[in-house]
């Protein structure tokens, strides 16, 4: 497909969380170039061709059909697509390792890889190369190794332009982004790469709002910055063992500290844990190239914050079973929510994966609702999926149930008729609130005993 009318073709290779929505925005902001995105999965790609998209994100609908059919569209011709673009963004997945040297910490660069040799063996014509995947910091440099390999006389240049969109608010974090970030070489080829892609953001993006620096400083950026958030989410989840033991108030701890301007009110929601597809594996590629190297304080301390996150969610499980007069096998319980957080069907390392997998274990009766993420748990789960029944309505999940555990904070969790749902429950009926979202002496008033995170527990006994 010739595409003169336009003057820019882009490529985006990878069709996942990343890759459609940013490229529905760039579409949407910038009718004069035209976008594609591409990818190995065919039933992805037929997806983003329907109503029916194959992530779940508020707005990202009218996003898609604002520019679908004109200037955005979806396939699975890589290679026609590669010979065509002048700039392609590389949005593939980069998990973590689970096999070989790096096992379990290291990024898997296979996908990563692939698209390169890819690109390498198909183009005709210089490119701009864009790292929108996380990728550990100098893998720019192995791209232009394998880009430039073959001496074809085809020049890439490689810019690093990490996305920092959180899943839930996609939409609104791409339409007024905090911060762009971009960064290259420091050569002339390298400046001129970065002032075209300064270009595309441009579009709608403050200018101060866009900052350039050079390709290791954004790589690495990346990996810090959900370091940094993740920390966050791990240090108040550490105080708030500790609440629990001396009867302080995680909520309140965080309003009191989170007034301190140099602190900051966000990201202190005390919770069963952090999930995600990015936090844990990102730290543990930052562990790993810490101890590459040799820096093995650094890493330490980074590793911690998965420690903890890991410490919380077990944690969790403890407490419901203690409190449930440590044996839960044979009671139906009912987990309210899934996903890894609100707003979005991912499951991709939720907390609920891990506490669904426990309570199976103690051979509790497992029921799982949530609004969006009910097909992703089923494949999550799988292989105990006759321990477990999927319910898309809370009141039937909570039906006959000795306990709720409140996985994800959806807001329709917040408003349920829980008067109703306690009557329709065994009792004792326990209610453990793994996000904090509800309020908790309603709750214990109810009838239900109530544990909180990072709070004393209301019992009727
Ligand atoms: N999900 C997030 O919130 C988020 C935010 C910022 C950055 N990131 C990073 O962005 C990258 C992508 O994440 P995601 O959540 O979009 O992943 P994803 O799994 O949703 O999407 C990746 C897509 O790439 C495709 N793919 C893999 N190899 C391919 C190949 N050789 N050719 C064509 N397509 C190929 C897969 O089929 C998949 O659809 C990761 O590096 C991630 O760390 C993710």
């Amino acid at each position: 497909m010739s595409h003169k009318k336009f003057n820019k073709n882009i490529l985006c290779i990878g069709a996942g969380y990343v890759g459609g929505p940013t490229m529905a925005m760039i579409a949407a902001k910038c009718p004069q170039y035209n976008v594609t995105v591409a990818d190995i999965n065919s039933q992805k790609i037929m997806a983003w061709q329907t109503d029916n998209l194959p992530i779940y994100e508020p707005g990202l609908l009218e996003v898609v059909k604002k520019a679908r059919g004109k200037n955005l569209f979806f396939s699975t011709d890589i290679e026609g697509n590669i010979k065509e673009s002048d700039i392609i963004f590389v949005s593939v997945n980069t998990p973590t390792k689970t096999y070989g040297k790096g096992a379990g910490k290291t990024a898997d660069l296979q996908f990563w890889e692939k698209t390169a040799r890819d690109i390498v063996r198909v183009a005709e014509s210089d490119k701009i190369i864009i790292e929108k995947s996380t990728l550990p910091v100098r893998t720019a440099e192995a791209m232009e190794r394998i880009l430039h390999g073959k001496n074809t006389g085809i020049h890439f240049d490689v810019i690093s332009n990490p996305e920092f969109l959180a899943e839930g608010t996609a939409v609104s974090d791409l339409e007024n982004p905090d911060r762009v970030l971009i960064g290259s070489r420091e050569t002339e080829r390298g400046r001129k790469a970065i002032r075209e892609v300064v270009e595309i953001y441009a579009n709608w993006v403050p200018r101060d709002r866009i900052i350039t620096c050079d390709v290791w400083s954004a790589e690495l950026s990346k990996l810090v910055a959900n370091a940094f958030l993740a920390q966050r989410i791990s240090s108040i989840n550490s105080i708030s063992a500790l609440c629990e033991r001396t009867e302080a108030d995680i909520k309140k701890v965080a309003h009191a500290i989170g007034m301190d301007s140099r602190i900051g009110s966000k990201f202190l929601n005390a919770s069963v844990g952090f999930g995600g597809s990015c936090f844990r594996k990102d730290i543990l590629n930052l562990v790993y190239i810490c101890e590459h190297y040799g820096l093995h304080e650094v890493a330490q301390y980074w590793e911690n914050v998965v420690t903890i996150n890991e410490y919380q969610e077990e944690r969790f499980v403890q407490k419901m079973i203690h409190a449930m007069f440590n044996t839960i096998a044979q009671k139906r319980i009912a987990l309210f929510g899934f996903a890894f957080k609100a707003n979005t069907g991912d499951t991709r390392e939720s907390p609920a994966i891990y506490v669904a997998r426990k309570l199976v274990e103690e051979r509790a009766l497992v029921v799982i609702t949530d609004p969006e993420a009910l097909q992703n748990a089923e494949q999550d789960l799988k292989d105990v999926r006759q321990n477990i029944v999927f319910e898309s309505d809370p009141f039937t999940a909570a039906q006959g149930a000795h306990a709720i555990a409140i996985m994800t904070e959806w807001d329709v969790y917040k408003t349920l008729d829980y008067k109703k749902i306690f009557e329709g429950m065994e009792k004792p009926a326990f209610l453990f609130d793994g996000r904090n979202i509800l309020d908790h002496q309603e709750i214990y008033k109810i009838g239900f005993n109530v544990y909180p995170i990072g709070k004393p527990a209301l019992t009727h006994f």
